[in-house]
């Protein structure tokens, strides 16, 4: 199957990202997300980081030009009825990808591909709100997306071997690395990431180092291009706890055990870069 439209559910970080690289591949895309305001501003973050781009002389204004008008806002799921490919990049909770997906059962053509962006929650589960469970596979990006190389792509249960060509050609096409992972917690990259940034906090709870001390070990020592405090503020500290949850009950294991600081931070709000504080104070930004 020829991927010519590509959808992307969530306009935020990460989807818009993902509609940048896709449109920057060429695809006719669709950006959706529940409100025009949201759309607007995923689309207004394309512009910027397109704008990068081109202020270093690595792309032009008339193919900036080109890549944006690839892109079509929308507010509504049934804009998806001719998408031969979608993928899904809203908050992390499982309850809400359940009634995306089985909205985009009903609405895609029934060969289409459905894949997630999640970073931890079962490929699998999702899937089984479908009827096409072989058609249905996580597509995970790294943040952020049009730098980062990295597309893990997983496998769910019934995943058939098509699906997942087919997402590993499109993720070469967008010029990034797939890299196969199985269905378990946290796949590969979380399961190794989050008990690092989770131990990190720990490090900070029980006083063996400043936020800055341990971010600039990380740095320094290790040639981490950010500390793990940084990386946590980064990816939003309610996503980093709501992942190690996914781990810790996933596993069953207590050493995937959220920080307790972790979750004191979440529960004031304190979500990192996004709401303008986590380890560190954003506000003046
Ligand atoms: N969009 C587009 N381009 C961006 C960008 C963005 N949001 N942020 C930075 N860039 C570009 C810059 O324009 C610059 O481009 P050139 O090399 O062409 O000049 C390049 O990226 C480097 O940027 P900077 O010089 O401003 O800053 P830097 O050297 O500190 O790099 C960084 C920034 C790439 C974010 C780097 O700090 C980094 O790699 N950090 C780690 C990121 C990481 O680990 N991401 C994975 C998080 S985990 C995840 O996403 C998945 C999950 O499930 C939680």
């Amino acid at each position: 199957m020829e991927v010519k439209v590509f959808g992307v559910v969530g306009a935020g970080q990460m989807g818009n990202g993902i509609a940048h690289v896709a449109a920057a591949s060429g695809l006719d895309v669709i950006m959706n997300d529940v409100k025009q305001e949201f759309v607007d501003r995923g689309m207004q973050t394309i512009e910027k980081n397109l704008g990068r781009m081109v202020s270093k002389g690595k792309m032009t204004e008339d193919e900036k030009t080109q890549i944006l008008s690839r892109i079509k806002p929308s507010v509504s799921l049934e804009d998806f009825s001719n998408a031969d490919f979608v993928v899904e990049a809203i908050i992390e909770s499982l309850d809400l990808k359940r009634t995306v997906f089985t909205a985009l059962d009903e609405i895609t053509p029934k060969q289409a591909i459905l894949a997630s962006n999640t970073s931890s929650i079962s490929i699998t589960k999702i899937a089984s709100v479908t009827k096409r469970p072989d058609k249905f596979i996580g597509m995970h990006f790294m943040n952020p997306v049009p730098v980062m190389k990295l597309v893990e792509v997983i496998n769910g249960l019934a995943t058939s071997q098509e699906t997942t060509e087919i997402t590993v050609e499109l993720s070469k096409r967008f010029g990034k690395i797939p890299v196969e992972a199985m269905d378990f917690p946290g796949f590969i990259s979380n399961r190794v990431l989050m008990p690092m940034i989770n131990e990190a906090v720990y490090a900070l709870f029980e006083g063996v180092g400043t936020v800055e001390a341990i971010d600039e070990v990380m740095k320094l020592g290790m040639n981490h291009p950010m500390g793990p405090l940084t990386l946590a503020d980064f990816i939003g500290l309610d996503t980093c706890l709501a992942i190690l949850n996914v781990l810790y009950e996933g596993f069953g294991d207590t050493k995937y055990r959220p920080c307790p600081l972790l979750k004191k931070y979440v529960d004031a709000g304190y979500y990192g870069r996004k709401s303008g504080k986590g380890f560190y104070d954003y506000s003046a930004k």
